[in-house]
């Protein structure tokens, strides 16, 4: 989604602003601009194709300063159009970007034609130029600082005035913005990944915070006015973490990374003990009857999975649903009820205000399973569990994902443990089992030449059916979510059962059917489920394990996972559909790690 740069240093910043926009194209976008105060006054240039062509415009153009703000853009309101793409100016003296969605900004807006200013986007953004810029009178800082006092919804924002081309001037409101401290000058972006290069700490600002930087000093102000200092942090993200090495695209890469990460995530955990969750962990298990679990996207599938093994190890009734329906609605609460969210980058917009909206009902206990320690879910839950996938590049959630898995099954035992579900031997097969993952992971990968060979088949074809049964019918939700995501074809799951309960009238010899059929209790009901299809034409795409009674034949491809894997099969299963939906992808020659229309973080609704 949306990413903010901003630079004020000794050395021209035209090159720190692209690398930033560079490192936050994983985030998804469809336009792209720069805005600095050079000796000729406020310039700017946008592009609405790749960073890559803004930064040879900029180059052609010869482009050089000491301070400006740069973006991408993911369309909300108004097109990917160049009169849209950010930075938006206000007569041609003022420049600011924009993460979030102004919620009043129609009422601003005609306020603000009122008063003779001229809009040429259909952006919200474009009020907020024309709103700092009419309450300016020499103090940039106040200026924003009375405009954001106005603004409903959320924001992050950068702003530049030529009057003061040694200032920039940044504010937030529910969407995130960091200040970056270097020796060379002052940052600030939406992402710390955007300034790995440039700064050593890193300051997070508050909701409500207003900043102003120079090279040389960061002046912040909270809501009530009062000048703060936010603690500098360390935020580690290895180079290696935006470096394809011998990978094609990201997504590759980060689906090969999957047995370090689950390692990482369950980090030789010796006993599944409520602390893993943190020191209020054990207070927040205590007593709960229910879970209900609250995510978007790939999360959601992660938290279907979680309620499988939570009912069936933990033996506790669990909910999952989509965040941006629970948020409104009018559930039904209690305080033995854990709610938990789940997120890879803790900040989707949707989770983050079902996370709100459930604990201004009064639920206080809140866990939030999250890949980023420094992101508002984290912020706001006493009780987390931070998986360590590392930064995720790609759009399509792959490592994220299964660390997410990996951290529900770690919940689900250590909750059934603590019920008295577990028993000490079960407890120390699950510890075997999960310590196994890695290696069974590496073996899983192995079959990738197996999958290139199917995605062959499937890149022709514009629409695919997934089957799973049971603790496999989230994963089969999560395949056909990952092959629309990046190959553009139109890819449904079910669970089986309910193939003749509508999907079968789809299936002829055009439809593709990629079926997970393990060796556990389903393996008969699957099979049958198999033959339905088959009797209908369809080519069949069966994933198997080592000992399921299932052979290829005419019209049926068999691909065998090395072994059954438990309550954990799941995870294994999940890795030839990644490695299906990106090889397809590939055949097709779709922009992989930047799927059309998508994004990485969804901080709006
Ligand atoms: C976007 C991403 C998905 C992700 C979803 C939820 O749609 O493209 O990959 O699953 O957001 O994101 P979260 O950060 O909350 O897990």
């Amino acid at each position: 989604m949306c990413g903010i740069v901003g630079a004020v240093a000794r050395e021209n910043i035209v090159p720190v602003l692209v690398e930033g926009l560079r490192r936050l194209e994983y985030r998804g976008y469809d336009s792209c601009g720069v805005a600095v105060n050079s000796k000729r006054g406020l310039e700017r240039m946008r592009s609405i194709e790749r960073v890559s062509h803004l930064d040879s415009s900029l180059r052609r153009a010869r482009l050089e300063s000491t301070s400006g703000i740069a973006h991408t853009r993911w369309a909300t309101h108004g097109a990917p159009e160049i009169r849209n793409a950010h930075p938006m100016f206000s007569c041609d003296a003022l420049a600011v970007v924009h993460n979030g969605i102004i919620e009043n900004y129609e009422s601003l807006r005609e306020e603000l034609s009122d008063a003779g200013y001229a809009f040429v986007s259909q952006t919200d953004t474009e009020v907020i130029a024309h709103l700092i810029h009419s309450l300016y009178d020499g103090d940039l800082f106040a200026a924003v600082r009375e405009a954001v006092q106005r603004l409903r919804g959320a924001y992050a924002i950068a702003v530049v005035h030529e009057d003061a081309p040694h200032i920039i001037v940044g504010a937030r409101e529910g969407s995130p913005l960091i200040i970056g401290a270097g020796a060379e000058g002052n940052f600030l972006a939406s992402d710390a990944l955007a300034l790995t290069d440039q700064a050593e700490h890193f300051l997070f600002l508050d909701e409500g915070d207003v900043c102003e930087l120079t090279r040389d000093t960061i002046r912040i102000v909270a809501r009530n006015g009062e000048p703060v200092d936010r603690q500098p942090q360390q935020v580690r993200i290895a180079n290696s973490a935006v470096e394809l090495g011998s990978y094609q695209h990201y997504m590759q890469k980060e689906i090969f990374e999957q047995p370090g990460v689950v390692a990482a995530t369950t980090n030789g955990v010796e006993a599944f003990v409520p602390e893993l969750f943190g020191d209020a962990a054990a207070a927040t298990f205590d007593g709960i009857e229910s879970v209900q679990i609250l995510a978007c996207g790939t999360s959601y599938y992660a938290g279907l999975v979680a309620k499988y093994w939570l009912e069936s190890i933990a033996k506790i009734k669990t909910d999952v649903e989509i965040a941006s329906e629970y948020r409104y609605r009018e559930p039904m609460t209690s305080s033995r009820t854990l709610v938990v969210t789940i997120s890879q980058s803790g900040e989707t917009a949707d989770t983050l205000a079902a996370l709100k909206y459930t604990q201004s009902l009064g639920q206080t206990r809140t866990l939030t399973v999250c890949n980023v320690a420094s992101s508002a879910m984290v912020q706001l839950c006493g009780t987390r569990f931070l998986t360590q996938a590392g930064q995720e590049v790609g759009v399509a959630s792959t490592k994220a994902f299964t660390a997410q898995l990996v951290a529900l099954f770690m919940l689900a035992v250590t909750l059934g443990r603590q019920r008295g579900h577990v028993s000490a031997l079960h407890e120390s097969r699950y510890l075997q089992q999960l310590n196994g993952l890695p290696q069974m992971l590496t073996s899983t990968l192995a079959l990738e030449p197996q999958i290139v060979a199917w995605s062959a088949r499937l890149a022709t074809r514009e629409n695919a059916l997934f089957l799973g049964r049971g603790l496999q019918y989230p994963i089969a939700l999560e395949g056909a979510l990952k092959l629309k995501e990046i190959s553009y074809i139109h890819a449904e799951a079910y669970p089986a059962g309910e193939l003749k309960h509508g999907p079968l009238a789809l299936v002829t010899e055009t439809m593709p059917v990629i079926a997970i059929v393990p060796d556990d209790d389903m393996q008969e009901k699957m099979k049958s489920n198999i033959q339905e299809v088959r009797a209908r034409g369809g080519e069949l795409f069966v994933l198997a394990d080592k000992d399921t009674q299932i052979e290829s034949e005419e019209g049926i491809h068999v691909i065998r996972l090395p072994a059954h894997y438990g309550p954990l099969s799941p995870v294994l299963y999940t890795v030839p559909l990644q490695l299906l939906a990106y090889h397809t992808a590939c055949a097709r020659g779709a922009d992989i790690d930047k799927p059309r229309n998508l994004a990485k973080s969804v901080t709006v609704e």
